[in-house]
């Protein structure tokens, strides 16, 4: 099975690239930058990653990515991932990052997307690796704010494949940024967000019917709300679902108890993605492996999974086709 999971092409749709900062580069940052971190050893900062909450584990995320200065750090920090994805059989990855997490630290604009359109491009010439762009808002500071940097990202829309919404979700409704996405569909960029992770059912309802979301980042909660259910089966809404994410931050005690099997038994289109890998245990080949330990599955769960993520992929035509056959290949 684990070679199996290894040969699998396999494509991540949720992942935040500030949650890839493995605790080692963090400490080579911090040192090239003049930083002090408030951990000693790289072993250090891997004992503080235990969380209770979604809130929990921001407080370390945002810490984390202070090590973030430069264009080359940006650079780093994404190269240094994709080369691992790569190694554990990623072939494409959708890619949030948090421009509002940067600009609060004096961090330009133009920095972040320079270190990131750098690794995106070496990636997709040296790696056979494709990259997508999300943009993520945070829920959690005002919707104006975000508005005012999608504006301020005007030379980078063309280069963007969607905008998301992430961060601190509960009281935090999905419609308060309405106008934000609105602008996003005026620009022709796909709408994304997080919604039903740590929120309500309605949460989900309202990231699809006000903001106008093709896809729901988590969307766990779903399942209670029958009529959320239906609405996503019937529009096959992927879901970019994260299980040892859920499992970090508590959403479900225990990989077993999580909801995965259920999704898929109602017929939703499921995924399976890291969120944010340095911080909750593992990238891609960790969250399949333990997947298949806990609910048993077989390797046709495994190409289903994998099949309803190339079909979601930002990827071009071309690059669907040729995923799809090697999928078939395996
Ligand atoms: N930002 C990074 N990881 C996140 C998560 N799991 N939920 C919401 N916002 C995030
Ligand atoms: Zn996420």
């Amino acid at each position: 099975m684990h070679e199996f999971l290894r040969d699998l092409p396999k494509v991540e749709l949720h992942l935040h690239i500030e949650g890839s900062l493995e605790p080692e580069l963090m400490f080579a940052l911090a040192q090239r930058n003049g930083i002090q971190l408030p951990y000693a050893t790289v072993q250090e900062a891997k004992d503080a990653y235990h969380f209770s909450d979604l809130q929990g584990f921001l407080k370390l995320y945002f810490q984390g990515m202070d090590v973030l200065r430069n264009e080359e750090d940006f650079y780093d920090l994404a190269m240094d991932y994709f080369k691992r994805a790569r190694g554990e059989g990623v072939v494409h990855i959708d890619m949030h990052f948090d421009p509002q997490a940067h600009l609060q630290r004096g961090v330009p604009l133009e920095v972040v997307m320079a270190g990131l359109l750098k690794a995106k491009q070496e990636a997709e010439d040296t790696l056979d690796l494709s990259i997508g762009m999300i943009m993520a808002f945070l829920r959690d500071r005002p919707a104006d704010e975000a508005l005012h940097v999608l504006e301020q990202a005007a030379p980078y829309w063309k280069m963007l494949d969607a905008i998301g919404l992430d961060s601190a979700e509960q009281n935090n409704p999905p419609a308060n940024f309405i106008d934000v996405f609105k602008r996003a569909q005026q620009l022709e960029l796909v709408c994304v967000a997080h919604a039903g992770e740590e929120g309500p059912a309605e949460y989900i309802q309202e990231a699809l019917d006000v903001l106008g979301v093709e896809r729901v980042d988590h969307g766990v909660r779903c399942l209670e709300s029958q009529t959320v259910v239906e609405r996503l089966r019937s529009e096959q809404i992927v879901l970019t679902v994260c299980p040892l994410s859920n499992v970090s931050l508590k959403v479900v005690d225990d990989l077993r108890d999580h909801p995965l099997p259920k999704l898929l038994a109602e017929g939703l289109k499921v995924t399976i993605s890291s969120d944010d890998p340095a911080y909750f245990g593992g990238g891609m080949m960790v969250n399949h492996i333990a997947c298949a330990e806990a609910f048993g599955w077989d390797e046709a769960v495994f190409r289903q999974l994998t099949r309803n993520a190339i079909e979601e992929a930002f990827v071009t035509l071309e690059r669907r086709e040729e995923l799809l056959a090697r999928l078939a290949a395996v």
